[in-house]
């Protein structure tokens, strides 16, 4: 059968649609097995001329595992790194190191490996050969780990027996990596029901029910020095608390979070033999470890790009450009832009919005409700005036003067900032809100209180509607100038307007 393929691939003119249907026919590890002879045969140039471009291996082989299992593929989390993020991560994990052993776990075929060993032949033929011995590749999908080996061989013309090749479940015991390593890694992303006893480490994950995150605590574990894609949900939520405990205490680095809207991380472009879209929802981070006695991580905001910003934005020096100055303890990290750090370390009070409102409803604070919409892309929104839609979030406050202070926090842009560094998602959950600390010192006067009233008074005169899937929702949309009127009675000259941006270089 293989070298059937093997003739059929040679003889007829590759398309996408002729690969999924010999795909569906023939399997997808038969298909490949042919393509890699066809790749160490014909070299990478005739190869990527005839077949598909050798970055864009990776890809195709996405494509033909969605159409070998629509639904596995999504299971199994197995999305590949795009050639700029690979870059970005390659350029991070190379910087001011000593490499000597070098892993890519869940290395699929290899996108990201290939780009640190590329990295290293290029600054240095001696060390590239020092560490062309000490390569190690992790993977669970025979077929994707068999053509990682073929990609690395046929480029750096390296023999397969070289390459330390481990196919297993990397979260087993038995599953080995060299001490202080090098590692870079897109682990799998997929919730999982049962923990297995043959697990190594299982408190993280026991925790989260996350498999990246058993991925991350093993390799952070293991390495000297780490650089891992992954979705940023371990740097937001509580269930994470057990992870973030352990980056803690084993050392120090940085965290790079994306937003997914409107450009995402793990962008499809469409190029080549490919017209799929294969965009990923994804809201990513870059973590990088390093194994040391210092701890703390700095981060960057919420980096939210456009797509055509994706080549200024998607590089070292312009990440490394956004990290904030604090090292966090991740207890509760903040995606916080760097202009803004003063700011915010020096306003937040261990009091918060809880502090203002009361949990049960009475007749005494029936009156003093703030409508909230819990959809906040771009800015929050609070009301006096119920809203016919769905997704509000009701908040009463206790008291008056508590009433006109939520309602000019909301409006403000001080909700909305404490909401974009704590998630940044799309919709606002009501815990979250309830989390946000008062600010320690902001004019709240006669003023604000006035202001306040004027708002309410017009909010009536801003309604705006839009369908939902097929039901009217109704929103308010107050004109910027009153958010701007509120930050600056309120905070004086703070530099808001960044975080309302669409877009990442104003
Ligand atoms: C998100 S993909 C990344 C692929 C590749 N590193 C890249 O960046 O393009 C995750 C990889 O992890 C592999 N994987 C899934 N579960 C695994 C496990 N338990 N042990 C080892 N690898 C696993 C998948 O086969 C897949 O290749």
């Amino acid at each position: 059968m293989g070298s059937n393929l093997y003739v059929l691939l040679k003889q007829k003119q590759f398309t996408l649609g002729e690969y999924e249907s010999l795909v569906l026919k023939y399997g997808l590890s038969g298909v490949w097995d042919a393509l890699i002879q066809l790749l160490k045969e014909l070299g990478i140039e005739e190869f990527g001329n005839k077949y598909v471009d050798f970055y864009d291996i990776g890809r195709l082989y996405e494509i033909g595992l969605a159409v070998e299992n629509k639904y596995s593929k999504k299971e199994a989390g197995k999305y590949y790194t795009p050639k700029d993020v690979s870059d970005l991560m390659a350029d991070l994990l190379i910087e001011n190191s000593d490499i000597n052993h070098i892993a890519d776990v869940g290395c699929g075929c290899g996108n990201l490996i290939i780009e640190v060993l590329q990295k290293i032949k290029d600054k240095s033929d001696l060390l590239f050969k020092t560490i062309s011995h000490e390569i190690y590749i992790y993977d669970l999908d025979k077929t994707a780990i068999k053509i990682c080996k073929a990609r690395i061989s046929v480029l750096f013309n390296l023999h397969e027996n070289n390459i330390h090749a481990v196919c297993g479940d990397f979260l087993s015991k038995k599953v080995k990596i060299p001490e202080d390593c090098y590692i870079i890694s897109n682990p799998p992303y997929s919730q999982i029901k049962v923990i297995d006893s043959g697990w190594e480490f299982k408190s993280a994950i026991t925790e989260s029910k996350d498999l990246y995150v058993g991925f991350i605590e093993k390799m952070i574990r293991n390495a000297k020095k780490a650089v891992i894609v992954s979705p940023q949900s371990y740097i937001v939520g509580s269930k994470f608390s057990g992870i973030r405990k352990i980056l803690f205490e084993s050392g120090c680095g940085e965290i790079y979070s994306f937003d997914n809207v409107p450009g995402t991380l793990f962008n499809g472009r469409k190029q080549g033999v490919f017209n799929t879209n294969t965009a990923n929802g994804v809201r990513a981070s870059v973590l990088v470890f390093n194994k040391s006695e210092t701890k703390g991580y700095h981060l960057t905001h919420l980096i939210r790009f456009k797509t055509d910003e994706r080549e200024k934005i998607i590089n070292i020096n312009y990440v490394k450009n956004q990290l904030g100055l604090v090292a966090q303890d991740l207890t509760r990290p903040l995606k916080c832009f760097k202009e803004l750090e003063d700011f915010v370390y020096s306003v937040r009070s261990n009091k918060t919005f809880e502090d203002l409102v009361e949990k049960k409803i009475s007749e005494q604070n029936s009156k003093y409700c703030v409508h909230i919409n819990s959809s906040a892309r771009y800015f929050i929104v609070g009301s006096a005036k119920e809203l016919n839609r769905n997704g509000n979030i009701d908040l009463y406050a206790k008291d008056e003067k508590s009433f006109y202070l939520l309602y000019a926090l909301l409006n403000s842009s001080y909700a909305y900032l404490w909401w974009r560094m704590f998630d940044g998602g799309i919709l606002v959950p009501k815990n979250l809100l309830l989390q946000i600390p008062l600010p320690r010192k902001c004019v709240f006067d006669s003023h604000t209180v006035d202001f306040c009233k004027e708002m309410i008074r017009n909010e009536n005169k801003y309604l705006v509607y839009k369908k939902n899937a097929g039901i009217m929702q109704e929103s308010i949309k107050f004109p910027n100038k009153y958010r701007e009127e509120l930050n600056k009675m309120m905070f004086g000259d703070v530099c808001f307007e960044l975080i309302h941006s669409n877009k990442e270089l104003l």
